[in-house]
């Protein structure tokens, strides 16, 4: 008898709980939707060996790790010694970006580099055997899965590896394997799946694409073959597991083609994608939002690091500069909650200099965890890692401690990134700001959570701070870790006086669930007819509502109180609106341009003979679909290029157009003032292939 009531309360307890555990783990494992996440970089070969056998042979390796250009042993039997040994799971980060996972060349460079790093790719459909197996790679991604944390893989499209046209004996000489069989190596290369135009000087953005990154020898990605042989390897990884991608040198590929690659993505699983575009300190560059607004992926927010390091770092800035960066980089980027930001990284030097205070590391790391965009620590960082230089910068993990301060941080605030959603959905607002004092609020509904950061060595009494919260008492989440203190508000969200502690940062929050539905994260940003996009954010209710794009019905296809899944209707091309409205009819906010694509895209290069013009005018591409502007001559695809691989007279750009699809479009000349001249004649037409790459060429009509 007893075992009956038991089985019926076990019965009864399953029944309950397993739908709130799957939602749970579901919620917190969107691939798409990285807005609570924290990821961590890990650079494989230098975070931990856990396997001995598969160390790389001895020209390459150095098994005490004295020669930093060298394999030091690494492996993703490391990061799962690491995560289940609770190293990750306790410092609360909820995602691991992971170097390139791909095989890469064996061979010695010249100057006694080797490839560690996984950005010289030899073979996409295979496993670099230094990092483990299939077999290994599957047990990373299960077991990274199951203790809810995602799996991000660097990418590497642009190039193979280093290669010399004059010397087959160079590194590899760049070749490139498909599962094995030869694709093309650098110097004999008969389907032309490289650009032999030698090495960029970076002094154009056409010049930083077409031509060799150093001597990394760089795809031709307009040659069917190669668009192919990548589409169909990050498939192979997507099927693995991979929760994510990191996509290198996007500045040095076409957009057109970039976008291309995100479609065959978000149309075969959906992961959140970010780019690597470098901007150097105080580089602002319009191409990059460009980028980031209209490829389809999102960015590594150099801008921010830059910033940041420049007020904790280097003190050559102060908080009125990264405030105004904060202010105008909301403007550049469509969705700036999506760009990826960071302290530090393997292209930089270490956040921690020999020189500095642990202090000023844990203060960046407060102000990154608590800013907008998804925060991403480099691996030891929390362990006070230094090195100015690379290799020097990417020296292995000495110690794994979990009682640094910066450990504690990031543990505190990667907690309070799950459960207060007005960091990862926020708006940011300045409260207080002098050079040495920043108090900042992020707010989403009327979840709020306010950062208070004191740089200085002098205390500042605070008087006159308004906030959101109710009135009541707030304690620093930090525990007074950076010197924090906690903070009393009145009946008008007007905060009593209180003095900020040299050096310190306080943090307070407020969660509150709102009256209305409230969107924060749509993801992905762009899709064609049948993809599936995420809806997030709080308060859609248990109960199914209903979901517009532009005027369009959606298809529902799961609905809970925090997320929505829904199918992009047969609609024209274009930007569109999207809003919901609760079973209870109670209408949310509005999420702006959303991009629907005209079908599958593929990548075609469009060139243009004989376009003359004067010093200063640019040609551009427009046309009959929204891929090419809708004829609108400021939405135009340009400038075009006209130096590397056509020259002038002769105009070209690589563009991300629907497949099997007639089309028309024309050639505009602008003028520096923006002055729009067209083309004569009729407009050219053209049938799109229903897969791969072309080139189509026409004659400017005068
Ligand atoms: C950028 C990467 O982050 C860097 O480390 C690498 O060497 C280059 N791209 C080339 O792949
Ligand atoms: C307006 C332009 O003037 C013309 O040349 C072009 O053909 C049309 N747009 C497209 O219909
Ligand atoms: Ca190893």
């Amino acid at each position: 008898m007893k075992n009956i009531w038991k089985s019926l309360a076990l019965i009864i307890f399953i029944f309950f709980a397993t739908p709130n555990l799957i939602s749970a783990v579901q919620n917190e494992m969107s691939t798409i939707n990285y807005s609570k996440d924290v990821i961590y970089q890990i650079v494989t070969d230098r975070f931990w060996d856990g396997d001995k056998n598969n160390n790389p042979p001895s020209d390459i390796y150095s098994a005490d790790c004295q020669n930093l250009h060298k394999y030091c042993g690494g492996d993703w039997q490391g990061i799962i010694d690491k995560i289940n040994d609770g190293y990750l799971t306790d410092l609360g980060v909820t995602a691991i970006w992971i170097s390139q996972p791909v095989e890469n060349i064996h061979a010695l460079h010249p100057n006694g580099y080797t490839s560690y790093h996984g950005y010289w790719a030899k073979d996409y459909k295979r496993t670099n055997p230094y990092y483990g197996d299939f077999s290994d790679f599957d047990l990373l991604i299960n077991t990274a899965h199951q203790n809810n944390i995602k799996v991000i893989m660097d990418f590497t499209p642009n190039h193979s590896s280093p290669a010399l046209e004059s010397d087959p004996n160079y590194a590899e000489n760049g070749a490139v394997f498909d599962d094995g069989s030869l694709l093309g190596s650098y110097s004999n290369d008969p389907e032309n799946i490289f650009n032999h135009n030698g090495g960029t000087d970076f002094s154009s953005y056409e010049d930083s694409i077409y031509r060799n990154l150093y001597d990394l020898a760089d795809y031709n990605l307009n040659s069917a073959k190669m668009d192919n042989y990548l589409k169909d390897s990050i498939k192979l990884w997507l099927d693995k597991g991979i929760d994510g991608i990191r996509v290198d040198a996007v500045k040095h590929m076409p957009q057109g083609w970039q976008k291309s690659l995100m479609n065959e993505i978000y149309t075969h699983k959906p992961v959140f994608t970010f780019g690597e575009w470098f901007l150097g300190k105080g580089e602002i560059d319009p191409k990059n939002h460009h980028f980031a607004n209209e490829s389809g992926m999102s960015l590594l927010d150099f801008r921010y690091g830059q910033t940041i390091r420049s007020v904790l770092k280097d003190g050559t800035s102060n908080w009125h500069q990264f405030h105004e960066m904060i202010k105008q980089t909301k403007n550049n980027y469509n969705e700036v909650n999506d760009q990826v930001t960071f302290i530090d990284n393997h292209d930089m030097a270490r956040f921690t200099s020999e020189k500095s205070s642990k202090t000023s590391t844990d203060i960046a790391l407060a102000v990154l965890l608590t800013s907008r965009g998804v925060p991403t620590i480099y691996y030891g960082t929390e362990q006070y890692l230094t090195g100015d230089k690379d290799p020097e910068n990417r020296k292995p993990m000495t110690k794994f401690d979990k009682t640094t301060k910066a450990y504690k941080v990031i543990q505190k605030l990667s907690n309070l990134r799950k459960t207060n959603p007005a960091l990862g959905y926020g708006r940011t607002k300045q409260r207080w700001i002098n050079s040495d004092v920043y108090i900042f609020e992020r707010k989403f509904g009327n979840n709020v959570v306010i950062t208070a950061v004191n740089k200085s060595d002098k205390t500042y009494t605070i008087s006159n701070l308004k906030t959101s919260f109710p009135k009541g008492k707030y304690r620093d989440i930090l525990n007074s870790n950076l010197a924090g203190v906690d903070l009393v508000v009145q009946d008008n969200g007007n905060a009593d006086n209180f003095d900020i502690e040299p050096n310190s940062v306080s943090v307070w929050e407020c969660t509150q669930k709102s009256e209305s539905p409230l969107i924060g994260h749509v993801g992905p940003m762009e899709g064609q007819y049948g993809n599936t996009v995420t809806v997030s954010g709080e308060g859609f209710g248990k109960e199914r509502g209903t979901l517009k794009i532009g005027d369009e019905k959606a298809k529902i296809i799961s609905w809970d109180d925090s997320k929505i899944k829904f199918q992009i209707p047969k609609m024209s091309g274009g930007k569109y609106d999207i809003s919901l409205k609760t079973s209870q009819k109670i209408e949310s906010n509005t999420y702006q341009d959303f991009e629907v694509l005209n079908g599958k895209q593929v990548s075609i290069q469009f060139v243009v003979n004989d376009a003359y013009t004067s010093m200063g005018d640019n040609i551009y591409l427009t046309g009959n679909i929204s891929e090419l502007g809708n004829w609108k001559t400021e939405e135009a695809i340009g400038p075009m290029f006209n130096q590397v691989q056509y020259k002038y007279p002769k105009w070209y750009y690589e563009v991300s157009v629907p497949a099997n699809k007639k089309i028309e479009f024309k050639f505009i000349k602008k003028d520096h003032t923006g002055t729009v001249i067209w083309e004569s004649g009729k407009n050219h037409t053209y049938t799109t292939p229903k897969q791969g790459t072309d080139t189509i060429k026409v004659d400017w009509q005068e």
